[in-house]
């Protein structure tokens, strides 16, 4: 696991250009033999480094670090209706924000970090991401409705999600039922909401988003599935996290203050268009490995999957089915 000294080494270098052991080591008050061993231990997660002799360190690939002042600039008056922390490094955000949620309202809070040492997927799964490479945070959202309410809600973050990446000039950003958030079948990003409260309301939904900005090969490698990264569809273009982050947010909150009001009914339509299975056959794998195939259909005002089966018409709700190409 890289130490909280790693990041303030990686934010010196986070600028792309040589930086000599010596200065580093001054600048966080070590000696270059420690420096190296801590660049190193950051190479195994992930990051990449050149080490030239003479000239020091450079970080390739070097992205800005989230940087909280950024994120609050760029939100501008969406700022003042939210808690923002941005950390270098916690467990899971999703994990750190329920655990805040027993001591005090996290309703409007986001957490954001730059790495994760136990970030958690859908259905179990890990969530591999890498510090200055991806997005990782989440967001606490109170309602005064219940679950049944809630169906939909990560149907329409992925809606508010797409359409910030689309206003900020990300082309060909699809959405895979339940919550996948895609680029030609790859998967770009994904949604874990962890809900908790009375079954009638009100209810706290801690929503938790994880996107690849920039995913070095070992890191894809650990991935099980076809995968792409913003850095990708930009095809180039330099990419602000901080800017991303704060274009979703602001999407995320309007978003937010609507379905507390409508629910997903009024997304629906939106959804259904940026599908990237719409009207196309699937196959969909249930908990216990059996199939179903059928046409998409679309989804219904709670966020179902509705599966039209030679004119049988079958209904899936999110949970523990996965739909892929048949
Ligand atoms: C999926 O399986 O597609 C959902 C992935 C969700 C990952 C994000 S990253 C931020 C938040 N914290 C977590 O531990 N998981 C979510």
């Amino acid at each position: 696991m890289l130490p909280p000294l790693g990041f303030t080494l990686l934010r010196a270098l986070s600028d792309g250009d040589f930086h000599s052991g010596e200065a580093l080591a001054a600048s966080v008050g070590l000696t270059r033999a420690r420096v190296s061993q801590v660049l190193r231990e950051a190479e195994m997660v992930g990051l990449k480094l050149e080490r030239i002799r003479g000239r020091g360190y450079r970080l390739l690939d070097a992205l800005p670090f989230l940087d909280r002042a950024a994120v609050v600039g760029k939100l501008g008056a969406v700022a003042a209706g939210l808690t923002i922390d941005i950390v270098d490094t916690v467990d899971s955000t999703n994990s750190e924000l329920l655990r805040r949620a027993t001591r005090g309202d996290v309703h409007r809070h986001l957490l954001a970090a730059e790495w994760q040492t136990a970030g958690r997927g859908r259905r179990g799964r890990a969530w591999t991401a890498v510090a200055g490479g991806s997005l990782t945070f989440s967001l606490g959202w109170r309602f005064e409705r219940g679950a049944g309410f809630l169906a939909g809600l990560s149907l329409a973050v992925g809606v508010a999600l797409a359409r910030a990446l689309e206003s900020a000039g990300f082309d060909g950003i699809a959405l895979k039922w339940p919550n996948d958030l895609v680029h030609r079948h790859c998967k770009l990003g994904g949604i874990l909401i962890e809900l908790t409260g009375d079954a009638l309301g009100p209810s706290l939904a801690v929503i938790g988003v994880g996107l690849n900005v920039r995913l070095p090969p070992a890191a894809r490698s650990e991935i099980a599935q076809a995968v792409t990264d913003l850095a990708a569809i930009a095809g180039g273009r330099r990419i602000d996290r901080n800017a991303v982050l704060a274009g979703i947010v602001t999407e995320l909150a309007t978003m937010l203050e609507g379905y507390a009001r409508d629910g997903f009914a009024p997304l629906r339509g939106e959804w259904q268009r940026r599908h990237a299975f719409q009207k196309k056959p699937v196959k969909i794998v249930l908990p216990d490995g059996d199939t179903a195939r059928g046409d998409v259909v679309g989804v219904d005002a709670d966020g179902a999957l509705v599966l039209d089966q030679g004119g049988r018409r079958l209904r899936f709700v999110t949970g523990e089915v996965s739909l892929r190409r048949p």
